[in-house]
Parts: C-alpha cells; structure tokens; sequence
C-alpha cells in the first residue's frame, strides 16, 4: 500500500527555538510509527540564525521550502545578539507571513486544574476554560497607511468585504467542530470598520452556518468579561489589533506562557505553526525550555495542516496526562529539563496506544 508522504519544514529560529523544535519532531517521529504516516522534515533558516549564516532574515530558499510543504513548524526568532543590527529577526516572521498569505491567526487555550492552579486567577474561574482566539492578520490599522508630520501623525484602518469574509469563514468552520458558538469582537459604537465587520459577520452567518451561535460583543467589555466568565466562551473572532491585545491578554489565564501553540492559517497552502513564546534568550541552550507550547503547535499542525484529528488529539491527551502527572519543566514547578519532558510526552502517546 502506499504511505502518504507529508512535508513538513522546520524553521528552528533562535535562543530555544532549536531545542523545543526537537523535542516536537521526536513527538512527530512517534505519532508517524503508530499512525503508520511517513513525515518527510526538513530544516531552514529563518531569523537571527539565518542574519548570522545568509545576511538575509529570509533566505529564498526557505520560502520556497515553506510554499511546497504541507505545514511548516517554527521555534522563535530574535534575541539581544541582533539588536541594533541593520536587518532584524523578526522581518523573517513578518515576511514568512506575508509570502505564504497567513491571513488567521488561531490561539486556543485549554485550561487543566494544573494550570488553573498556577494562573493569577481564582481556579474556579479559569478551570475548564476552553476557548479559541481567531485573528485577522494581515489588514486592519497594522496596515493601513500611516502619516506623520511635526504636529501630527495618523495611522489608517482599512478593511475589505473580502478580508472580512474569508477570516469569518473559516473562524465559522473551525466553530462547527468544537462547542458551536462565535463572539465575533468590535467597536462597532465607534468604528466604521467595526460596522463593516459586524454586517459581514451577521451576512455570512445567516446565509452560511445559520446552526452556529453567533452573539456580537465590543472589545472594551470583552476585555473585561474574559477575565470575569471566561469559561462562556467558544471561539472568538476578531480583526488584527483587537486580536493582538486580546489574545495576549487571553494568554496569562493558563499560568504559563510556555504552554500555548498557535496556527496561522491561509486560504488552502500550507500553515505556520509555532509557540506564542519568544526565544526566551535568558535559559537558551541550557535545556531549560517547556517544549510544550511547541508540541501542542505540531498537534495543531496535525489537524488544522494535515486533517490528522486523531493524531493530534493522541498528542494533546499525552500532553494533558504529563502535567496532570507534574512531570514538568521549572517554569510550572517541575524538575524535567526540554528533552526528558518531550520523552515523558513521547512515554504518555506509547501508554496511550
Ligand atoms: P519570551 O517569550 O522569549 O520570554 C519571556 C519570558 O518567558 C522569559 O523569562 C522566558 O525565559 C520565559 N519563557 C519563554 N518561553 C519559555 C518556555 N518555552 N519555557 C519556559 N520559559 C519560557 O519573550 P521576550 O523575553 O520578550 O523576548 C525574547 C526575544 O524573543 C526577543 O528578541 C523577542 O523579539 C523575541 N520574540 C519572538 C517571538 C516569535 O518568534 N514569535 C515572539 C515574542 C518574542
Ligand atoms: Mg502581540
């Protein structure tokens, strides 16, 4: 019989990039045994670490890699060593983004009691949170044209039917497979944009996933009820700034910013898959990292790149076990250094099955 042959290329970045990218291709390794899969890796440069080798945050020939691959797996880039430099790290992000048409950022977050232990929040609020962030990434005021003069300046947010519309989409879709239900989050009192935004997302509702819960809230209130009921929410749609603030606000709920994946997605092509935390240059090469943020991107990699549901549901539960266990990294109080808390992860999948 023949075994589908999936691309993945592996962008491991800087600082701990390299080490938690390891510990999820050993994951991926794994869940390809069992589920009988061949996964084809390999690894580009991108960020500090491709300045250092190419001169070019972005060499051509890891775009290219990315654009023929079935999902693309990223660590972190930047770091103090780039500072100050002429080309930054992070232009490799903004342009690997750009040149592969991610125009959906996904952040969900899951909630276990052992995270709701170590949140800043009372347990009973953030306990059984389980909710998505769905970003619009590529229009808004972030890019819009922008206008300074001695007494002035002004930044312009634009948004298209269009842009609007391919985002709810897929925010809808993703809504079908969980608990049913959208909060789509504007400034609609204030905003034109915003109106846009909510008769676009009431349209396509109504005409489309009219089985969906669809219930409109303004981003001021928003950020209030998220750390007030957290737990009311499914997934949370949403434009590129109001995004961008709400999701980091959405990420300290679960105690450990080491903890949390995201998808960045397109119309079609491949994804990005990478943790929300940086390169965290303080404990890099040192085997200090949680690798988890990273594992659950390779799951979400698996289901949102590769439609591998139950792989990436195999991942999750391993992961859930592992710190239910508290076999973890010092970050969550843990004695695991980055590759014996992947292995316990890898010991977690094998128990399963
Ligand atoms: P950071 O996320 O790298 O680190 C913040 C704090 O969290 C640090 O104390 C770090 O040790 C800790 N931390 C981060 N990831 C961890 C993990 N997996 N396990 C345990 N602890 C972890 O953010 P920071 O310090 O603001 O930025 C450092 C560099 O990373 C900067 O150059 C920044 O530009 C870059 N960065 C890159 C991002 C990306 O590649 N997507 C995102 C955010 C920052
Ligand atoms: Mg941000």
């Amino acid at each position: 019989p023949s075994i589908q042959t999936y691309k993945i290329v592996i962008l491991p970045g800087d600082g701990v990039g390299p080490e938690v990218t390891a510990a999820a291709r050993d994951v991926l390794n794994v869940i390809a045994d069992f589920y009988g899969h061949r996964f084809e890796f390999s690894e580009h440069l991108i960020g500090g670490a491709a300045i250092d080798a190419t001169g070019d945050p972005l060499p051509p020939e890891t775009v290219e890699a990315c654009l023929a691959s079935h999902g693309v797996l990223l660590g972190a880039v930047g770091g103090p060593k780039w500072e100050g430099g002429k080309r930054r790290p992070e232009e490799g992000l903004l342009n690997i983004r750009k040149a592969m048409g991610l125009f959906a950022n996904l952040r969900p977050l899951q909630v276990s009691p052992v995270m709701a232990h170590r949140s800043p929040l009372k347990k009973e609020i953030v306990e059984g949170v389980d909710l998505i962030v769905f970003r619009e990434l590529t229009g808004g005021v972030y890019f819009g044209e922008k206008v300074r003069t001695d007494t002035m300046a002004s930044d312009l947010c634009v948004y298209s039917v269009e842009e609007i519309e391919r985002v709810t989409r897929a925010a809808f879709r993703i809504a079908l497979q969980r608990r049913g239900k959208v909060t789509s989050v504007d400034k609609a009192n204030v905003m034109e944009t915003s109106r846009l935004w909510r008769e676009v997302v009431t349209r396509i509702h109504a005409e489309e996933f009219p089985q969906v819960q669809l219930e409109h809230a303004l981003v001021d209130s928003m950020a209030m009820h998220l750390i007030r009921k957290p737990r009311e929410y499914d997934v949370i749609l949403t434009e590129n700034m109001f995004g961008d603030i709400l999701s980091d606000e959405i990420s300290v709920l679960g105690g450990s910013i080491g903890l949390l994946p995201s998808a960045s997605l397109g119309s079609g092509g491949p994804g990005l898959f990478e943790p929300i935390h940086g390169s965290a240059p303080d404990i890099a090469g040192r085997d200090l990292a949680n690798p988890v943020g990273t594992i659950l991107s390779a799951a979400m990699l698996l289901r949102h790149g590769l439609g591998l549901d139950d792989e990436a549901s195999s991942i999750e539960a391993a992961v859930a076990a592992v710190l239910a266990a508290g076999a973890t990294t010092a970050d969550l109080g843990g004695e695991l250094g980055t590759r014996a808390a992947g292995e316990a992860i890898i010991d977690a999948i094998r128990a399963i099955h």
